[in-house]
């Protein structure tokens, strides 16, 4: 008899949010869910109004294009040239993507394999230490530490640096909702150019955040294109996670590799989709303005609140995350079971408030925690306010 699954599925631990699922499963009622970086508002109404024309078009419901519609394209093209002052060719530095969670992963897949050393954020989104196991290359974690500000230590990227094919990165980040400035990017595609490896850009937060300066490209480093290839979403900036509608700009040669996965795996995304997208690039910029207000609002009331409580945490200055240090004398845990998912799971029965454990997204996200902002202000307030007074009840106060 055969294993009816491959050997590789178990180079790779089971997906964390599937994990997280199964927790929740046996919480019982009353739960606040703060786990999953999944908004709970819905898209803007006229992007929605858009979606619903287009499926008059009869077009649009037929295979989509591989790459995707050269209108939706160009639409992007333009996005980048107001946004981040980058020139890109519709034609061949640009893809339309499934979300950019599809891909990063074919990404991957398109550019490594066996023999192939991928350097991933540590912590960081899971999806690129799993597939890069999976494709058979190598994972080695670049520590992303708080002594750091949770950036990549450049010198330390250097020695690392002669034997890696690719790094994948991703600022604003996730989990630590870390912010690269453009001299940051200088130095990693510095690097780059002189040791050779390509990068992967994760900017799906760019249009999360709350200081005066808005997260850069990477592309706006002079030469950058010769190397990186960035991601972008429409996921989070207009609340459109389900639609699955993403894409890949930079690099032509590794936006080709990335299609020619793509178009032996799945066939682009939907028609209707990506004119809905259109419209959302080209008239969505107040929804997502007002999508940052209303985060910043949550920010402060969750953060407020944990803070009038006598827990410690950094209001974050982009995405949707609160990444925090768990508080002292929580700071042990069972052999066996991380720091990071003990106190996940005793938060979780003690105040039926659910958070990501910080060893979900790597080795070093021990001893935090992630908390999305993606509940009412009012239930944020509430989670903030069971988990006080759960921690004030612990230290007998
Ligand atoms: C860093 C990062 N990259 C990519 C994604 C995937 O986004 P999409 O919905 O575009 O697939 C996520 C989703 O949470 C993310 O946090």
């Amino acid at each position: 008899m055969h294993e009816p699954s491959a050997a590789r599925l178990g180079w790779i631990p089971p997906y964390l949010f599937q994990e997280l699922d199964d927790l929740k499963s046996r919480a019982g009622r009353d739960l606040i869910d703060l786990g999953e970086g999944s908004p709970d508002q819905p898209a803007p109404k006229p992007v929605s109004a858009a979606l619903t024309k287009a499926l008059k078009n009869t077009e649009n419901h037929r295979y989509p294009s591989y790459p995707g519609k050269l209108a939706a394209r160009a639409a992007v093209a333009s996005w980048y040239r107001r946004r981040f002052h980058v020139e890109l060719d519709p034609e061949t530095e640009i893809s339309m993507l499934v979300g950019s969670k599809e891909g990063v992963a074919h990404l991957i897949w398109g550019v490594c394999g066996p023999g192939d050393t991928v350097a991933v954020s540590d912590p960081g989104y899971p999806v690129y230490q799993n597939q890069s196991r999976l494709c058979g290359a190598t994972p080695v974690p670049v520590p992303l530490e708080e002594k750091n500000d949770f950036l990549v230590d450049l010198d330390w990227l250097s020695r690392v640096a002669p034997r890696i094919k690719l790094l994948c990165i991703n600022f604003p980040g996730n989990p630590t909702a870390a912010v690269a400035a453009i001299e940051f990017y200088r130095g990693v595609v510095a690097l780059a150019e002189k040791y050779g490896f390509y990068i992967v850009n994760d900017n799906v937060y760019s249009e999360l955040y709350f200081g005066r300066v808005k997260p850069p490209s990477i592309l706006e480093v002079p030469g950058a294109k010769e190397r990186c290839i960035e991601f972008h979403s429409l996921s989070k900036t207009f609340n459109m996670a389900g639609w699955r509608i993403g894409m890949a700009v930079g690099n032509a040669r590794l936006v080709k590799s990335l299609l020619k996965i793509k178009q032996n795996t799945d066939s682009g995304p939907f028609g209707a989709i990506q004119d809905a997208a259109i419209f959302a690039l080209q008239s969505g910029a107040r929804f997502a303005a007002a999508n940052r207000l209303m985060y910043r609002q949550r920010r402060d009331a969750f953060c407020g609140e944990l803070v009038s409580h006598g827990w410690g945490v950094n209001l974050p200055e982009a995405t949707f995350y609160v990444w925090v240090r768990v508080p002292p004398g929580h700071d042990t845990a069972p052999s066996g079971e991380s720091v990071s998912f003990n106190f996940t799971r005793r938060l979780l029965s003690n105040c039926r408030v659910m958070c990501a454990p910080g060893t979900g997204f790597g080795q070093y996200g021990e001893g935090f925690v992630r908390f999305a902002l993606v509940a009412p202000e009012r239930q944020l307030k509430e989670a903030a306010r069971r988990i006080g007074n759960w921690l004030a009840a612990e230290n007998g106060e």
